[in-house]
């Protein structure tokens, strides 16, 4: 590292900013900021350094800056000559000013242009609620310490107060209310119940997930997930967060849903912030609903983050829209793995007499039967299995429904996998996307 780090507390100290045009008055007005004793002067005298802290050259000219170093490093006085890094005892870094939070971005001067692109970004992230936010834990830090309480029962208090809905709250104006948000957490201490997330992770590729799916993972204490969640969207947690996976616990193949409920429900009574988290969407073929009603049973809080479900995510991959004006105006979502074999089997020929668009899920084991029946109510009907979408093993296979297992078989695709049954499929073989599909998010897009 070129650059040590630091924050230097300049109040009342003597500081001089040499030159006379914006910059000089823009390098004036930050230190006056931070509570310096700034003086300007339009050009350099040898001997002024005596008594200053700190000198900026923002003159521009060559020679002012030389004197200037020279007689600064005599006297040990802090310099930056203004974009001559080696006439710089320091850099000033980009900032993100959410005073009292400040975030520095230093690119050890490779590139003041990423410096300053970081600094937007980082400015999106860390709204202006961050100030008042930071200001109000700062107090609750120091009435904590002033109770004499240790740290290791602080730690929680800060970590709730992170997770609280505080920073909404002042996001939203409502500062009041986000001052008593964070006092009764203070008060509660470490008795505080926890909570149980059900999280869609959406299809695969990290960019398809929601901001509260990121920032829950970030902040969990234990996530719960299935096999289908991508290893991309697990390593979005949080280093102190526990992962589990649901399909292997207790060495065997599949934990049965019940366990499940029940491994959820103790963490939150243990006060843990728990994630389920589960391929697609929750509530779509996912046992959400079955999930929701025992934590709500147990008297657990229940929060729900819908996910891209794969029902969207696949067709959007292969470039297949659901609904198009002229050709589709309807869908529906089903799949021969739900209940009753029988019902399952009519409830689908039904919907696909009914609808333009059919989107079946976990198709692959019942492909020829579905195959077939689908034929026979529909003709031939286009169809397209669209597998692993949104990963970089996407494939899709097209064919007329009543041959889509042969072609599925022929080109031994395999799961996941979603199947597409409608005139949209060849509307879409005429309006081909780029391969790889590009509908994805900024996670793999590219
Ligand atoms: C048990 S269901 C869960 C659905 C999930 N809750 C959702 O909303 O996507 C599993 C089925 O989702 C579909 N699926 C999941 N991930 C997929 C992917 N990446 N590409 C295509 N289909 C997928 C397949 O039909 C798979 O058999």
């Amino acid at each position: 590292m070129k650059y040590y780090p630091l924050f230097l507390d300049l109040r009342g100290q003597r500081c001089l900013v040499i030159g006379a045009g914006s910059l000089a008055e823009e390098k004036v007005a930050g230190l006056h900021r931070s509570g310096a004793d700034v003086e300007q002067a339009e050009s350099f005298r040898p001997g002024s350094l005596a008594g200053v802290r700190l000198v900026i050259d923002a003159s521009g000219d060559a020679g002012t800056g030389e004197l200037v170093w020279e007689e600064a490093e005599r006297l040990g006085v802090l310099v930056n000559v203004v974009d001559v890094p080696d006439r710089c005892r320091f850099i000033a870094p980009a900032i993100v000013d959410r005073d009292p939070l400040v975030v520095a971005i230093s690119t050890s001067g490779e590139s003041p242009y990423l410096a300053s692109a970081l600094r937007a970004r980082m400015e999106r992230w860390l709204g202006a609620e961050w100030g008042p936010f930071v200001s109000l834990v700062g107090r609750i830090r120091r009435q904590l310490r002033g109770q004499g309480m240790a740290l290791s029962q602080q730690t929680p208090i800060y970590r709730r107060l992170l997770r609280s809905r505080a920073r909404r709250l002042f996001a939203q104006g409502r500062d009041l209310e986000a001052t008593f948000e964070a006092a009764a957490i203070a008060e509660a201490g470490d008795s505080r119940a926890g909570r149980v997330a059900l999280v869609g992770a959406g299809p695969g590729d990290p960019g398809l997930l929601t901001v509260a799916a990121q920032e829950l993972l970030f902040e969990a204490d234990l996530v719960i997930h299935d096999a289908l969640v991508a290893p991309e969207v697990l390593a979005l947690c949080g280093p102190q967060t526990r992962l589990v996976h649901a399909g292997k616990r207790g060495g065997r193949p599949s934990a049965r849903q019940e366990e499940i409920s029940a491994s959820l429900i103790e963490a939150a009574r243990q006060g843990l912030d728990v994630v389920r988290l589960k391929g697609g969407d929750p509530f779509v073929f996912g046992r959400g609903g079955e999930e929701m009603a025992a934590l709500l049973e147990a008297g657990i809080e229940v929060v729900v983050v819908p996910g891209v479900s794969s029902v969207q995510a696949a067709p959007a991959a292969a470039g297949i829209p659901l609904t198009l004006r002229g050709v589709a105006s309807s869908f529906a979502v089903t799949s021969l793995k739900a209940g009753d074999a029988a019902a399952a089997a009519s409830r689908l020929e039904a919907l696909a007499a009914a609808v333009d668009t059919l989107v079946v899920l976990m198709p692959l084991a019942d492909l020829d039967q579905l195959g077939a029946r689908l034929a026979g109510a529909l003709g031939d009907r286009p169809a397209a299995l669209v597998s692993a979408a949104g990963t970089p093993e996407e494939r899709v296979v097209r064919a007329p429904v009543a041959a889509v297992a042969e072609a599925a078989r022929r080109a031994r695709l395999e799961g996941p996998a979603t199947l597409v049954v409608g005139e949209v499929v060849s509307w879409s073989a005429g309006h081909p996307l780029a391969p790889p599909a590009q509908v994805v998010g900024a996670g793999r897009a590219g």
